[in-house]
């Protein structure tokens, strides 16, 4: 019954790391079984963030449990053209790095389509491609991921149930979607050369991947939805023996997950009454408290309503959770009791730390509640938790350098260090290739001016530089979009300056989304860092601390989760525009913007209006903009 609404298969993983150890076991068990057969495994590839898991773990059984790769053949799914086989972004380069070159498979036994091949020969390349599959005896198992849009290999949405090996065109989305691979979207490929559906559906056996949120609105169409070359990983249902392997997050917007009533008897716990009554307002159009018995009945809540009596009773208890939640006051109201109050109003003033994984989250995602905490007298400080210098483009640098030299000039200050900086930057700049890592000089100019700029809206709100920490965490400075994991260092850093505040509340991003994981690193060495705190002499303090999280630039928490929202006038709204405005380098062209190409403000903005707006339409107070928050559990 659960399953009721899927097609497939699903198994669903803690993490991805669970995830992939059961696909590796998968693996390994058909090389171990098809070796004593005699024979070679096939096993089909994907490139891409979701694989990687995956390959370290080969990577380990090889080590470590004699895993072989000798008697394997591998066909990969795709590869951009055009592409050097041995440019940083190539196909043939990632397997190398992540698989080929750490097991001791036979470099004539992998096969990757060729990106450099003349155009007037790739009708022949792809058909020799799709001979070659065969002559190997068919794919054992095929390895999929699956974009945003659908796409598996790069079948781009409409592509025929019946396409083979061939050259497409990559839909625009997919560009958007990989260009965080590249310095920026015009160096992302227009064409890659793919497997097409056919060639994966022949497959014996196929397994999709795919872990966290932003994937979960497409897993629920491709596994719930009707098969459609619209979606074309949902063509896969057609197969007799796929299987999807997906984390939590990816599986979170299943039926089963996110409206358990709807697929078989579910526990009416007050959070899934909350969201089963919040879904209903919303898709009937109407505020909860107008909700009737009949709208219960008619929207498959009749359990509830047996279980609760009378729809109006429900109504009533999700009206107040929705308004006790909502709060022009997050340190707490001092010298007032609120009964359900999302923060207690003593200590006042509070000593509040707000962890920015960016130099720009803290205004970004909670400007208006930062405003407000530090104008209601509470001590509030920010911890830059990166330098976040990837995202500063070079014409910023030579831009501030140009400013430095004339600076020196205008004052008469001996100007040649000055000089002498601005000139080796830029001619390094002017030679440098789009592939190229930055020198560690220009990473630290970059990191300087996202500084200053971070500096700059905290004087705007108007803290005190002894309020203001830049972390510089470690992990993150590699120069590269690809980021160290969380190592001891961190942790100690964060430890220390816990320590050193001891807050009684801390807001960090809680958002998973973001395209490069830096807040899951970020949000991770807070968790380990509070793990650290709670066992040592003189950890008490934490019991008095609350951790609120709040979302990134990139996504808002769903209705049915905030736990505090805070509301913002129009003039609140302003104020905390011009406070993203004060981070320049971020505005208009950053590099590594992700799928989304609407400015920091603008996306700041038309979320906390839609926050206030379904308030509203619940039947609540309608405010300018909300903030929200989801509280911890420490
Ligand atoms: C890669 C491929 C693509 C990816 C998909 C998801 O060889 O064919 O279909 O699997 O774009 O990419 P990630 O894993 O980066 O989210």
């Amino acid at each position: 019954m659960i399953d009721s609404l899927e097609k497939f298969p699903v198994k669903i993983f803690n993490t991805p790391k669970d995830g992939s150890q059961y696909v590796a076991k998968i693996i390994a068990d058909l090389i171990t079984k098809k070796n004593s057969e005699g024979k070679k495994a096939v096993i089909g590839l994907a490139t891409g963030s979701t694989p990687k898991s995956l390959y370290a773990e080969l990577v380990r059984m090889h080590r470590e449990e004699g895993l072989s790769f000798k008697n394997v053949i591998t066909f990969n799914l795709d590869q951009y053209y055009p592409m050097e086989a041995d440019a940083l972004n190539s196909y043939h380069y990632f397997m190398r790095k992540y698989l080929f070159e750490q097991t001791d498979i036979d470099p004539k036994n992998y096969f990757l389509p060729n990106g450099i091949i003349p155009k007037e020969k790739i009708k022949e390349h792809c058909a020799a491609y799709e001979k070659q599959i065969e002559d190997a005896g068919g794919i054992d198992l095929q390895i999929l991921g699956i974009g945003n849009n659908g796409h598996i290999g790069f079948n781009e949405p409409g592509s025929p149930v019946y396409s083979k090996t061939r050259l497409i065109t990559l839909d625009n989305s997919t560009r958007i979607a990989n260009s965080h691979e590249f310095a920026n979207i015009s160096e992302v490929p227009r064409m890659a050369i793919t497997m097409g559906i056919s060639t994966i559906m022949k497959s014996n056996r196929i397994i999709l991947m795919a872990w966290g949120k932003t994937k979960a609105p497409v897993i629920k169409k491709a596994v719930e939805g009707k098969p459609t070359e619209e979606i074309p990983a949902s063509l896969l249902q057609n197969h007799d023996h796929c299987t999807f392997v997906l984390d939590e997050f990816a599986a979170s917007e299943l039926t089963r997950f996110k409206s358990p009533w709807l697929t078989g008897e579910c526990e009416w716990t007050p959070q899934i009454i909350k969201s089963a009554v919040i879904d209903m307002a919303l898709q009937l159009n109407k505020p909860v408290l107008s909700l009737t018995n009949h709208d219960y009945n008619e929207s498959g809540l009749s359990d509830l309503l047996v279980e609760k009596g009378d729809s109006y009773e429900i109504n009533l208890e999700v009206y107040y959770m929705l308004r006790d939640g909502i709060t022009g006051w997050p340190g707490g109201k001092p010298n007032t009791q609120i009964p359900n109050h999302p923060e207690r109003s003593t200590p006042f003033p509070k000593r509040v730390l707000i962890f920015s994984p960016h130099p720009d989250d803290d205004i970004i995602s909670m400007g208006g509640t930062f405003m407000r905490l530090h104008d209601q007298g509470h001590d509030v400080n920010v911890a830059y938790q990166t330098s976040g210098n990837i995202a500063v483009t070079d014409e910023f640098v030579t831009r501030n350098l140009d400013f430095a030299v004339g600076f020196e000039k205008i004052f008469h200050i001996d100007n040649t260090v000055t000089q002498n900086i601005f000139d080796t930057a830029t001619s390094f700049l002017k030679q440098k290739k789009s592939t190229e890592t930055d020198s560690p000089e220009i990473r630290e100019i970059k990191g300087l001016i996202r500084r200053c700029e971070a500096k700059a809206t905290c004087k705007y709100v108007g803290l005190k530089d002894e309020q203001i920490h830049f972390m510089n965490l470690p992990f993150y400075e590699t120069g590269t979009i690809e980021k160290k994991p969380m190592g001891p260092e961190d942790v100690s850093l964060t430890v220390k300056l816990m320590r050193e505040i001891k807050p009684h509340q801390v807001f960090c991003a809680g958002d998973l989304a973001d395209p490069h994981g830096t807040h899951k690193v970020c949000l991770d060495i807070i968790l380990a860092a509070l793990e650290v705190i709670k066992l040592e002499p003189g950890g008490e303090w934490l019991k008095d601390c609350r951790v609120w999280l709040y979302k990134g630039a990139w996504e808002e928490w769903d209705i049915n989760e905030i736990e505090m929202a805070v509301p913002m006038s129009p003039d609140q709204v302003r104020k905390k525009r011009y406070g993203i405005f004060i981070h320049q380098s971020q505005k208009d062209s950053v590099p590594f913007q992700g799928s989304d190409e609407r400015e920091f403000w603008q996306r700041a903005e038309e979320r906390n209006a839609n926050t206030a707006e379904l308030y509203a339409k619940l039947g609540l107070t309608k405010y300018a903009a909300m903030e929200a928050f989801v509280r911890l559990d420490i």
